[in-house]
Parts: C-alpha cells; structure tokens; sequence
C-alpha cells in the first residue's frame, strides 16, 4: 500500500479490522497525531460541560474564511446552470471519502468490554444515527450515494464504498478520510483521539463543502450536518458527542485529556486543510476546461489502443493521445470537425459519434457528456488555462503510509486459553494475532459440534426455507411454550434460581455480543442487517443506561450475589460464583461475532435461537420465581416483551434471515439454510466428543 487512496479502499469491509491493526499499530498510527500544528487547547477543561460546548462556536468560527470562499463561489455560479451542476458535482464527489471517513470513525467505541459505560453508550447513539437504525438504506453513506445519483454522477452512485477506484476523485480526497478510517480500527488503544475527532466533526456540523454541495437542495442539509440526525430526529449529537468525552474523562487522566485534545486539533488541522484545498480545485473548476483536461487525461491511455487511423483536426490522432498533453489534445479537438465551438448540440462529437448507430456509441459516460458539453458550449476560450492542471492541485500527503509498520509477517504464536482465560481478552476488539488465531478456531470446533447436533435432529427449524415458513414456525413455537408453562406450575427452589442468574451472568453481561458486527457501516443498514444492528443497539439500552441490559443484569446480580467488577475486569471472570462452563458460549459470541460476514447464516440462525429462547414460558416461569423470592424481575419482563416474536426481537430475527436468503437462487438457499439451522443449534450444540461416543458411532454407522 502506497497511497491514502489504496489505504481507504483496502480497509471499507466487515472484517477490515485484524488486516488493519496487521498494518498498522496503535504507536505508529499515533505518529500521525503527533505532529499536527497548533498547540491551543492546552488550557482548556476538556472535561467541563460549559468550557466543552462552547469550543462549537470557535471551530465554526475558525472555518468561516474557507466558508466565504465557499459562498462566494456559489454566489459566482448562480447564473449558470450549467457551472453550478458541474461544481456541485465535482464538490460532491471530492466529499464522497470525508463523508465515508466520518462514518467509520466510532463503530467500535461500544464493544463488549466497555458496554456499561456512560460514554460508549453516547458514541453508540450517535452511531445508530449515523447508519440510520433500523431502517434499511437509510445511513448517512446511503443517502449520500443518492445525492450523487441526483448529480448524474454515474457508477459513482452504484457502489458508494468503491469511491477509491474512482479517478475522479483527486488524491488528496483521501488524506483526512483514510486516517479516519484507520483510526476506527483502534477503538481501545485510540479511543480518546477517537473521540476528539469525533467531536470536532460534530462541533463543525455541516462543514464548508458540505453547505456549498448542499446550497440548492436544503433537505440534504439534513444528512450534510453531522451535528443531526440523518433521519430528521431531534437528537442534537454535537451534544452527544460531549457527553462522550466528558464520561470518558471521568477516568481517563491527563493522558486521555491530552489525546482527546489530540484528536480534536488533529481533525481540526485535517478539516481546515481539507476544505482549503477543495475550494482551490472548485475555483479552478469554473474553467470548463479543467474538468475536459481531467476527463482527457485519464481517458488518453484506452483511447490509444484505438484510433490508429483517426486524424484530428488533419493530424494522426494516436501520437497525440500517446503524450500527457491533454490541452494539445483539446486544442485539436476544437479545432476538428467533430465540434462545433459554443455549440454542443450540433457537434458530431456529441451527436452522431456517440448515437447508438456511431462508432463511439457507450464510450462515454452521462458525466463524461455534460463535462464535453459544458467545454463546447463555452469555446472558443479567450486566454490560455493555469498551467498545472487542477486535478493535479490536491495531493496525497503520505502521512499514513509512512505509520505503516514494517514488521507485518510476524509469527503467530498458538495460545492455549481456557474458555474462562480467553474470556476478558476477547472482550475487547484489539486482539494479538495469536488471540485472533484462537478465536477463529474456537468458532471452527463449536460450529463442527452444531453441525453434529444438526445431524443428530437437534435443530427444530423446518428442513427447508420458503417465504412466510418461518413466522408459522414461530407461531406454533411460542403457543407450545406458553402451553408447558400452564401446566408446569411447580417453582424452581431459591437456590436453583441464585445458581441460573449467576451461571448466565457471563453470556448476559454481554447482552447482543453475537450481534456486534452488525455496527459496521458496511453492513448495519443492508436489508438484511439493518433490524441485526438495531437488536444489538435495543439490547445495549439504544444507549441510555437505564434500559441497558447489562446494566439491568448487573442489578439483578448485586440483589441475588452483590457487587461484582465490572465486566472487563480480570477479576470478574476470576469471581468463585462462577463455573469454568459459564464462559463456554460467551466465548463463542465473542468470537464468531468477529466474523460477521463468514458466517452470516450461522450468526442470523444464532440470532433466532437466542431471541426466540425464554419467550414467552421461559421467561414467564423465571419472572414468577423471582417475585416469590422478592427480586427484581425487570431483566426478565424486558425480554418477554422487546423479544416477542410478533414485532420484536424474534420477529425481526426472521426478517433478517427471510430478507437474507430470499436474494438467493433456490440451490445456494438450500446450502445457506443448512448453514442457518448449525447455528441455530450452536446456542445450545452437544458436547464434545469423548472416545466413547466416537466409538458408539463407529459402530452404529457398521450396524
Ligand atoms: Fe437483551
Ligand atoms: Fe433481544
């Protein structure tokens, strides 16, 4: 990887995370931080509510020249509507990787060890904004991908997350956006630069180019502004945002103040240097020629393989496009006869030539027509253009290839973990390569024994899939639940009910874990997806500790148990009241839940299983129990209800596989079905194997 651009299109995936921290580390990622200019802020209370808010007003007000320029730009194409199209679009597109950057930046602020804190449970809100909760197609990306869609930007709308393969966009797009990008991978060791930089984005609101892109179309202003809510919901997140940093400060010391205050004015630096340099590639756009240049340019090298015999304006044409003189080339062109100056309606070039019937029928794109259009329409040109082209001005800046460590190879060693030893470490997002190593086997050798469980006729799912089998399945499901519980009316004893509340305090501290790949941008509002990041975004309380649900298990644990650490904390999963057994299926959650795309199938029959388990008798038995022992049943009839299997969690877990199987053809279905009911057995699969069994199986398979 040389380049910004190469290092924002790499890392866009699901399961960008373990390739990025094998490129890059957290010290030599924070080079990048270190040498930003400006050393203000210095006595600020980065911690105090008023002094926090008030920072808004200086950021907005520092960009106000580059906003000026901006304004006065739109100002100056206001009465051509031709140039107002072509630097919007060119604007828009510019902005395409900042918007993408500022989208990957706190994904993984909320993770399983940090899910009970006040400050990741903000960034988590701001989050689920950002990528439209719930809805479908609906993020901040998506709606950008629209907006250059309304531009008739072409295939620069068909696949937002591929704008680094577009050449259209100039280097330097990338400088700010791939760090953004990079610096989300690290949500532990970086938090606090994460969260400054969050912070300012959000203090800017709707930043300079953002408000030029957005001057003739208000309504995109909406999703512009990164201070609001895409979906026009009231929550102000620049106000989230401080809250984020002002939680995490509680405990942070003056290292986390002093990288906090690092992010904040690196982003700073990054968003003033940004805007600057897009106004200068906007100003020069204005010439019409500047984006014909670009479109020669970059179309020059195609063009060679054909036209031996064409001439242009009585020259060979081959020679010309052979050398990277695209204004000599310009100049021939206007001078042929396939354009007719200032009018690009009656120029062969952008009639008869590209007609259905021409020879260069398809070889251009709607824009790569509006930019020959607008180029025709103003010739014959009075002086001669700048010298250096203006898709050349903004350049890659090499700052995040030079953190690029040079020891990727290193050696993965094997780590053997108990269940309840790998637990604390596969909280956290941040893992050796050796601890990666273990997850992914982990995942392998559960899955092998649901896969067992599957042949052995443990999975009640249907053997096939078929629109609406499941929501009748699950009908039938939860009356026969209910029914048992009519005529099971005898209460567990006291005891049995302390030892189950503590036996799942491991997997119910880590409520909605199998789901946490599901915040990725990339996936947490596909069809299929976007009801899985709304359930992990419910079971973490969308955000507010009281309806948290490991916060309300914490409670119900201090009323059965008392206080134990905090869930992260070595000496949580070292505490007597659990058993080694207890740490079994977490670490599955935790491990699969790494690979979100892998085993999709395998996570959304998982995501059944757990929703649909305890709804309705489960959880009805278990509330009756804890009233008769006089504890809090809150945990439980929170479940009964947010997982019911009309509207809820249950419900939405069928939609989301319906929504995933039904794109595809009926013989992948079958194998991914397969796939579904192995997970669906993985909530509860048989146990290892022992000799015995295996040799029971051997000789039932002679017999
Ligand atoms: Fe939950
Ligand atoms: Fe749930």
């Amino acid at each position: 990887m040389k380049t910004n651009r190469q290092i924002f299109s790499s890392f866009l995936g699901a399961h960008a995370g373990e390739e990025v921290r094998r490129v890059f580390t957290s010290a030599s990622l924070r080079t990048c931080f270190e040498t930003e200019p400006g050393a203000d802020l210095t006595d600020v209370d980065l911690a105090n509510e008023t002094v926090l808010a008030g920072l808004a007003g200086v950021a907005v007000e520092r960009l106000r020249p580059v906003r000026d320029g901006f304004r006065r730009l739109a100002q100056a194409i206001k009465a051509d509507d031709a140039d107002a199209r072509a630097l919007r679009a060119k604007a828009a597109l510019e902005s395409a990787p900042l918007l993408i950057g500022s989208q990957y930046l706190i994904h993984g602020l909320c993770g399983s060890w940090n899910n009970e804190t006040r400050y990741a449970m903000a960034a988590l809100r701001i989050h689920a904004a950002d990528v439209g909760v719930g809805q479908p197609a609906a993020s901040r990306i998506q709606r950008y991908q629209e907006l250059l869609r309304q531009h008739g930007l072409a295939d620069a709308g068909e696949d937002l997350l591929r704008a680094g393969a577009d050449p259209r966009i100039s280097d330097g797009a990338f400088n700010f956006a791939s760090t953004l990008v990079v610096l989300g991978h690290f949500p532990e060791s970086m938090m606090a630069q994460a969260l400054g930089a969050n912070l300012y984005l959000r203090h800017c609101g709707l930043l300079p180019s953002f408000e030029f892109i957005a001057d003739d179309e208000p309504s995109a202003g909406q999703f512009l502004d990164l201070r609001r809510d895409p979906a026009g919901g009231s929550d102000d997140l620049a106000a989230l945002a401080e809250t984020a940093v002002r939680e995490f400060l509680v405990d942070a010391g003056q290292s986390g103040r002093d990288s906090v205050r690092q992010g904040y004015l690196w982003a700073r630096w990054q968003a003033e240097t940004m805007s600057q340099a897009l106004l200068e590639v906007l100003e020069r756009w204005l010439d019409p020629r500047e984006a014909a240049r670009h479109l020669i340019s970059r179309r020059r090298l195609d063009a060679c393989q054909y036209h031996d015999k064409t001439r242009l304006n009585k020259v060979p044409m081959k020679p010309l496009l052979e050398v990277d003189d695209s204004l000599a080339f310009l100049d021939h062109l206007a001078a042929s006869t396939y354009v007719r100056a200032g009018k690009p309606e009656s120029s062969p070039l952008l009639t008869s030539l590209i007609s259905p019937r021409g020879k260069m029928f398809r070889i251009f794109s709607r824009d790569d027509i509006s930019i020959l259009q607008r180029w025709i329409a103003a010739l014959p040109y009075a002086d001669a253009p700048l010298q250096s082209a203006a898709y050349q001005l903004w350049k890659d800046d090499g700052r995040l290839v030079g953190a690029i460590r040079e020891d990727i190879e290193a050696p993965v060693l094997v780590t053997h973990l108990t269940p309840r030893q790998a637990y604390p470490r596969l909280l956290r997002t941040e893992l050796t390569p050796a601890e990666e190593s273990y997850s992914a086997h982990y995942v392998t050798r559960w899955l092998a024994r649901a896969a067992r469980g599957v042949a052995n006729g443990r999975c009640p799912l249907p053997e096939q899939w078929a629109p609406d089998v499941l929501r009748q399945w699950l009908q039938r499901q939860h009356e026969a639940s209910n029914q048992a519980l009519e005529q099971d009316e005898e209460l567990p004893s006291r005891e049995e009910v302390v030892a189950d509340i503590l036996s799942l305090a491991p997997l119910t501290m880590i409520d909605g874990a199998w789901l946490a790949g599901f915040a990725h941008p990339a996936v947490a509002s596909t069809a299929y997806g976007s009801r899985l990041f709304e359930t992990l975004f419910d079971e973490l309380g969308n955000g507010i500790e009281a309806q948290n649900h490991p916060v309300i298990y914490r409670h119900l644990l201090k009323a059965i148990h008392g206080e134990l650490p905090a869930t992260a904390d070595p000496g949580y999963a070292n505490a007597a009241c659990f058993n080694d057994e207890n740490f079994e299926l977490p670490v599955f959650w935790l491990s699969i839940s790494r690979y979100s795309q892998t085993y999709c199938p395998e996570i959304l029959g998982l995501n059944l299983a757990m929703e649909l388990s305890g709804v309705g008798g489960g959880y009805r038995r278990t509330h009756k129990a804890l009233v008769a022992y006089g504890y809090p049943t809150m945990f439980v009839d929170l479940h009964n209800s947010i997982d019911n299997i009309s509207t809820g969690h249950t419900a939405w877990a069928a939609a989301s596989l319906d929504a995933y199987l039904s794109v595809f053809p009926r013989s992948d279905r079958d194998e991914m079905w397969a796939r579904v009911r192995t997970g669906f057995v993985a909530l509860n699969p048989p146990r290892e194997q022992t000799m015995l069994d295996k040799f029971r199986e051997k000789v039932r398979t002679l017999l």
